[in-house]
């Protein structure tokens, strides 16, 4: 069932079922190296993931990380949604999508619908996004969805400082 759909894409909620895609997404070479290594190795490990992260979030806030799949056929390409984490005072927006989907638009589609839906039916006043300094692509995607440079900020003490993008409606 979709959350919302755009000329190109579906985008739904993420289930154990997709563990398997989220076992390849997390270790895409890009992924690892802009986002992190969070250790899922096994199909098992990436329904802890799931459990754990945007289903648990789903349940806590009633938003979290979705599935975004290419139509006609519902193939899954990426995942993109709105984040609350205890660190951040105000919602942010991220994504992630496999190599042979990236520089076709498919992030700015599904992104522009996720803020769509943040500011109309979550009646959010404000998002943000956190980013590292080097990766120019999702620094690019953000500007383009109208986020601005504010500030940079750590993610847990000790952590490198990251950028930190925003965009009030
Ligand atoms: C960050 C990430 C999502 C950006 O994806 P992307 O595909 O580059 O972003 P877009 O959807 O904006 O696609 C833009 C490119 O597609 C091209 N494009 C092709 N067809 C297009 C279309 N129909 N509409 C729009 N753009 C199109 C554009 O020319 C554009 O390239 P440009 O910006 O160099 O001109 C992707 O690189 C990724 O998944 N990276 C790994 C995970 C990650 O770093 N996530 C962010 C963590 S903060």
């Amino acid at each position: 069932m979709s959350i919302f759909e755009t000329e190109r894409l579906h985008v739904r909620r993420l289930t154990l079922d997709d563990a398997t895609f989220i076992l390849a997404l997390l270790n895409d070479p890009a992924f690892l190296k802009y986002i992190g290594d969070r250790g899922v190795r096994t199909p098992g490990d990436a329904q802890a993931y799931l459990l754990n992260g945007p289903l648990a979030s789903y349940a806590k806030h009633g938003f979290g990380l979705l599935l975004v799949t290419l139509k006609p056929d519902d193939i899954p390409i990426g995942i993109c949604g709105l984040l609350k984490r205890d660190v951040l005072a105000d919602v942010d927006v991220g994504f992630a999508f496999l190599p042979e989907y990236v520089g076709q638009g498919y992030a700015f589609e599904a992104a522009t619908a996720t803020l769509a839906y943040g500011r109309e039916v979550l009646g959010l006043k404000r998002i943000v996004a956190v980013t590292s300094p080097n990766n120019t692509n999702s620094i690019r995607l953000l500007e383009k969805l109208g986020l601005r440079y504010e500030k940079m900020v750590q993610l847990s003490p000790g952590a490198p400082e990251i950028k930190l993008l925003g965009l009030n409606f």
